[in-house]
């Protein structure tokens, strides 16, 4: 599906560890396309569908929601961009290794893998923070606590799996130095 020539790079970290952040400082560099599934899945929430309701109820429990369902939100979206596009940010997926197998397989290769390393106590210390003014209903300690169990039941095997190709940052310095540091192997794609 995807061009071969587009580069195609997944956002891998924890909740709250600053992929949103890193990917509207490289959009504004690179021009690429960003998608979040986290957003992708909000706005099928905000349609009021039947679908949105059983999603925003996995989403309050820190849960994954079906691949199948991410991966057609997932595949229409790129569908869409790919005239325009020069290159994807896919922020937030894969979640587990079956995903990364399942993109790979129907939609393309991945050319790299950033990963935003951060331990918990920041991640929950900023998404505190955002609670304040974010509105999203997993902003909560409850679910925050059930994403980081989600996150760190999933995580290693993408890592594993894509070793090759995944570049770890580490999430706990300034958004600037994050952004730095992902320049140098971005740079690299070009
Ligand atoms: P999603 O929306 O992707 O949430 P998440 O992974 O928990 O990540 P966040 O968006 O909360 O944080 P972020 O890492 O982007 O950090 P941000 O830049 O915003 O997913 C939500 C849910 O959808 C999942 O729990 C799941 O249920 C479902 N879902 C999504 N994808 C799925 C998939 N593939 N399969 C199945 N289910 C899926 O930053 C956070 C805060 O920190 C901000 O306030 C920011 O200003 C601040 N900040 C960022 N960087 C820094 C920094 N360097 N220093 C200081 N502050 C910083």
């Amino acid at each position: 599906m995807c061009d071969q020539k587009l580069p195609t790079i997944w956002i891998l970290g924890g909740p709250g560890s600053g992929k949103g952040t890193l990917c509207d400082r490289i959009v504004a560099k690179y021009g690429f396309t960003h998608i979040s599934t986290g957003d992708l899945l909000r706005d099928e929430v905000n349609t009021g569908s039947a679908r949105g309701q059983e999603l925003v109820k996995i989403m309050k429990e820190g849960a994954l929601v079906p691949t199948s369902v991410v991966m057609e939100l997932l595949k229409e979206k790129i569908a869409s961009k790919l005239e325009s596009s020069k290159g994807f940010l896919i922020d937030g997926y894969p979640r587990e290794k079956q995903q990364g197998e399942e993109f790979e397989k129907t939609i393309g290769p991945v050319d790299m893998v950033l990963y935003l390393k951060s331990d918990d106590d920041t991640m929950v210390a900023r998404l505190l923070k955002r609670a304040e003014t974010s509105g999203r209903s997993d902003d909560n300690l409850e679910t925050i606590k059930k994403r980081l169990e989600t996150f760190h039941a999933n995580n290693d095997p993408i890592i594993e799996a894509y070793q090759s190709k995944t570049v770890i940052i580490s999430a706990q310095q300034t958004a600037e130095a994050v952004f730095a540091e992902a320049e140098t192997y971005l740079d690299s794609l070009q």
